[in-house]
């Protein structure tokens, strides 16, 4: 199929996420680990955010999922101003994002099912809907045959499909991953950015942290370079 590059930042207008000079500068650091970054990403887009450590990725997902706020600028994500937002507001903003880590973050002594099921729990969902729907969910990422174990039993990339279950189970318009392939090789790797595609067909906005330029391939259409905080290139793909 053939591929079109157009090389440009906001060439499509305003999109599900909208970074306006966004900086964001820690407490007694020297520089900004984010500094005036415009930029918008569009509803359904599989997003990777590359640069080199300390570049400022996880900072950027940070903001996304308000654990952070921007010293200057605003984030707007599906039209609110999230830069600004009160505290009591943040869960609502949450619930439409999943969030996959490096490390995974699952309850070791918990089952799978269980560390899925949680999410849905805390959301007061009924026990018999939070049982079928964490089953289904981990049907579709290759795990139900592991849905009892508990997690720490499972292998890496076992640990990060669980991860994934988890994050897609209360169906996020927006999935932000953390290096997710950053302790696995490349096999469990790829197995894993395949769900990631998946997840983006079926709907998910789906942005990608990592410093390896070889992930994704050929299913990228958008990528955001960082360098030391400042974004340094951009390029939509139409495939
Ligand atoms: N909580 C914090 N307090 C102070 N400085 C921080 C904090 N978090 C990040 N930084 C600094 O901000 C800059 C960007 O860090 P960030 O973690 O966003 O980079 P990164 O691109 O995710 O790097 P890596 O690839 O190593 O994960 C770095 O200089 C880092 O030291
Ligand atoms: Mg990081």
């Amino acid at each position: 199929m053939q591929s079109t590059l157009h090389v440009t930042i906001d060439e499509r207008g305003f999109g599900v996420i909208d970074f306006h000079h966004v900086t964001k500068r820690y407490q007694g650091q020297e520089r900004s680990a984010l500094d005036d970054l415009t930029l918008s990403i569009q509803d359904g887009d599989f997003c990777v955010l590359m640069g080199e450590s300390g570049a400022g990725k996880t900072t950027f997902l940070r903001l996304l999922y308000c654990a952070e706020r921007p010293t200057y600028g605003r984030v707007i994500f599906m039209n609110q101003d999230i830069s600004t937002i009160l505290l009591r507001e943040i869960p609502a903003v949450r619930r439409n994002i999943g969030v996959v880590f490096q490390d995974f973050k699952l309850i070791n002594n918990k089952t799978a099912l269980e560390n899925v099921g949680l999410v849905l729990w805390v959301q007061g969902q009924p026990a018999n809907m939070i049982y079928e729907k964490s089953l289904s969910i981990l049907q579709q990422v290759g795990l139900d045959s592991k849905a009892h174990v508990p997690c720490g039993y499972l292998s890496g990339g076992e640990q990060q499909r669980v991860a994934i279950a988890r994050a897609l189970v209360s169906k996020p318009r927006l999935l932000l991953c953390d290096e997710p392939t950053g302790n696995l090789d490349a096999k469990q790797a790829s197995e894993i950015v395949d769900l990631l595609i998946g997840a983006n067909l079926k709907g998910a906005t789906v942005i990608l942290a990592t410093h390896d330029p070889n992930l994704s391939g050929a299913h990228r259409k958008k990528t955001i370079n960082l360098s030391k905080g400042k974004l340094v290139g951009s390029a939509s793909v139409d495939l």
